[in-house]
This record gives structure tokens, C-alpha cells and sequence, in this order.
């Protein structure tokens, strides 16, 4: 006799199925429909004409954004609701629909996944969103400002930086990190390094922030380029999680002799458990790495603190990010 199962098949069905939701906030982050309600209240018709939109199935659309917390029934139509309002109309300082086009990018990419782990190699070449394909990279820098925007200001105050002069921001990116910690602490300048093309949306980010003075985006090769000397401070954020434990090695060893006696390295990533088995968003964060960089993988803090002791490091220590940030930080001290 077949006894009956004690497991529900729930979480199967909702796995399977996460990808619906998924693709209908990237549908319509892509098609601008929060940008193009903006403050007012719109009809299934209105909204139609004015986004060159069927209006069946735009009906269902906008009801299915209703029940995922997107939009909210006004009267006969349609607002956004605080969050979409909040994050995803273009114009708000808190706009993170670039980041939103990045994941965008990368769902026909999770299509692949088979692939990556048949051949070993990532679906979408990391070239194409460091300089490659120009839309692509656009995405990816601003959807890493986005990101570094909302978790900036815990970076920042989590940080000690007082009485630190000199910064050098290794893989900086779109350089938000380094105008943020150079904007809260007085005193201190920054050198962002990262490839030519993310150099150049760097630079207008900086402008931006009116710190054309204060964070220098350079360009250089973090694998070839001789670090500059006699810096205080080297972050490393984001991007151990596309290196090898050897690279990331080399990295801290270069960051070692670039800081002068008593500077502070810090690593910000997402980090795994020791075993690597967990949390499930650092896991899945890790299959995406891998999906596009050749090497793309999740480190955890243990390993990081032991490669920074390998090469010199003393005191070393990692700190979770305050919630809601899965990162964390390891940081480490040249005696
Ligand atoms: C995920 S991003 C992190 C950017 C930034 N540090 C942040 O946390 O927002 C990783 C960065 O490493 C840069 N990068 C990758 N390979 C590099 C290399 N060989 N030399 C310099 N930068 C590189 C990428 O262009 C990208 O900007």
C-alpha cells in the first residue's frame, strides 16, 4: 500500500512557476509603463494608445500588476502603487529600472543555464557587458549605481573612515561607492580602476555628483595594471565573485602593496556560508556569476579573511551588511 506523503509539492510548483512574475516586472519596466503613468491615473485604453499596446491582454497585465503590489485601482483606472512610484519611475533619485534592464538582459541568459553547465563556460561572454555590446554595458554600470545608490548610505555609515586620505576603488565600476564614502568623509579622495568602457559612464556618474576633483576614474586592468601607491584604503567590491580563489589571491597581494603601513583593505561581496551551501540567494547570485564570467562563482567570508592573511593581512574580521543587504564585508589591516 502506497502511504500518504507528509511532503508538500508547494515550493515545486511555486519554483517552477517564478519565473511569471519575473518576466512581468521586467516587461514592463522595459516597456516604461511606471514611467509612463508617472503620478496620474490611467485607463486600459489610455495606456494602450499611448504605449502602442493591445488592449487585450493589457488588461490582464495591469490586473496581474495589481496583485503582485505594482499598481493599485483608482476609480475606472489604474496608479502606481509606492513601491513602483518609489522605485521604478525614471526621473526619482532612487530609480533602479537600469538595474531592472540588467536582469532584464540576463533572463534569456538563465535560459541557458544547461549550457554553462554542460560546457563549462558562461552563456552570455562577459565581454559584451564590459564594453562589447555598448547597451548592455550601459545596463550593467548603471544597474550597478542603482544598486550601489540603495546600499551606499550602509556602506558608508558602516564604514570607519575617519581620518583615511586615500581610496583606491579596484574594479569601482560605475565609482558610486567611491563618491559616496568620499562625499561622508571629509578629507579622503578616491582613485576608481576598472576597463575603458565602464571608465567612461564612470566619469559622468562622478560628474554628477559634482566630485570631478575628489574620485578619478581610471582606466586599468586589475589582472595587468601595477596598482597606484600610497593609498590608505583599497575596496574591493563586487568583483571577487568573478575570480578565482588564485586571482582574488593576486588581487589582495597587489591591494597589499599598494596600501601604505596601517591601510585598511576591505572586500564587499555576496558571501556563501563555509560550506557553500547557502543562503539561497548567495547560491543562486552564484550560478549568475557563472553564467557570465568565466570563473563567476560566490566566495565566502572565511576564505577571503584566510587568502588576506596569506599575503599579510592581521586583524582581519567580516561584518554582515545591515539588513536588507545579503553582502557582507571582510576587512583586513597591513601591519
Ligand atoms: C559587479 S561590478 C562591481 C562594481 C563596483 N565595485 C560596485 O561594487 O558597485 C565588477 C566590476 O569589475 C570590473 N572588472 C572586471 N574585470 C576587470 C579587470 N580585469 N580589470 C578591471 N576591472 C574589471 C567590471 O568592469 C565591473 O565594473
Amino acid at each position: 500500500m502506497i502511504k500518504p506523503t507528509m511532503v508538500s509539492p508547494a515550493p515545486i510548483f511555486q519554483m517552477a512557476t517564478g519565473y511569471w512574475a519575473s518576466s512581468v516586472l521586467l516587461t514592463a519596466n522595459r516597456i516604461g509603463l511606471f514611467s509612463a503613468i508617472g503620478p496620474d491615473e490611467v485607463t486600459v485604453a489610455g495606456l494602450a494608445g499611448k504605449l502602442k499596446l493591445s488592449p487585450y491582454p493589457l488588461d490582464q497585465f495591469l490586473n496581474t500588476l495589481v496583485s503582485l503590489g505594482f499598481l493599485e485601482r483608482r476609480g475606472g483606472g489604474y496608479v502606481n502603487s509606492a513601491l513602483s512610484n518609489t522605485f521604478l519611475v525614471e526621473g526619482k533619485p532612487t530609480y533602479m529600472g537600469e538595474a531592472l534592464k540588467y536582469s532584464d538582459d540576463l533572463y534569456p541568459v538563465w535560459g541557458r543555464l544547461e549550457e554553462t553547465l554542460r560546457l563549462g563556460k558562461p552563456a552570455l561572454a562577459h565581454e559584451a557587458i564590459l564594453g562589447q555590446d555598448p547597451e548592455k554595458t550601459r545596463h550593467f554600470v548603471l544597474g550597478m549605481h542603482n544598486r550601489a545608490l540603495g546600499m551606499g548610505q550602509s556602506l558608508a555609515t558602516q564604514l570607519d573612515l575617519a581620518g583615511r586620505r586615500k581610496l583606491l576603488d579596484v574594479g569601482g565600476g560605475p565609482a558610486t561607492y567611491s563618491c559616496l564614502l568620499v562625499k561622508r568623509n571629509p578629507g579622503l579622495t578616491s582613485r576608481s580602476m576598472d576597463l575603458p568602457a565602464v571608465v567612461a559612464i564612470a566619469k559622468t556618474i562622478v560628474e554628477g555628483f559634482g566630485l570631478a576633483g575628489q574620485v578619478d576614474a581610471i582606466e586599468g586592468n586589475y589582472h595587468q595594471a601595477s596598482y597606484p601607491a600610497g593609498n590608505d584604503v583599497v575596496l574591493c567590491s563586487g568583483m571577487f565573485h568573478r575570480e578565482t580563489a588564485e586571482s582574488c589571491r593576486e588581487i589582495l597581494r597587489k591591494s597589499f602593496e599598494a596600501l601604505d603601513t596601517g591601510g585598511l583593505v576591505i572586500v564587499h561581496d555576496v558571501m556563501a556560508n563555509g560550506e557553500k551551501t547557502g543562503p539561497a540567494f548567495s547560491m543562486l547570485f552564484g550560478l549568475n556569476m557563472a553564467l557570465t564570467a568565466t570563473y563567476g562563482t560566490v566566495h565566502s567570508s572565511e576564505e577571503i579573511a584566510g587568502w588576506m592573511q596569506e599575503v599579510g593581512f592581521v586583524k582581519t574580521e567580516s561584518q554582515p551588511m545591515a539588513p536588507p543587504w545579503p553582502e557582507a564585508l571582510v576587512l583586513g589591516r597591513k601591519p
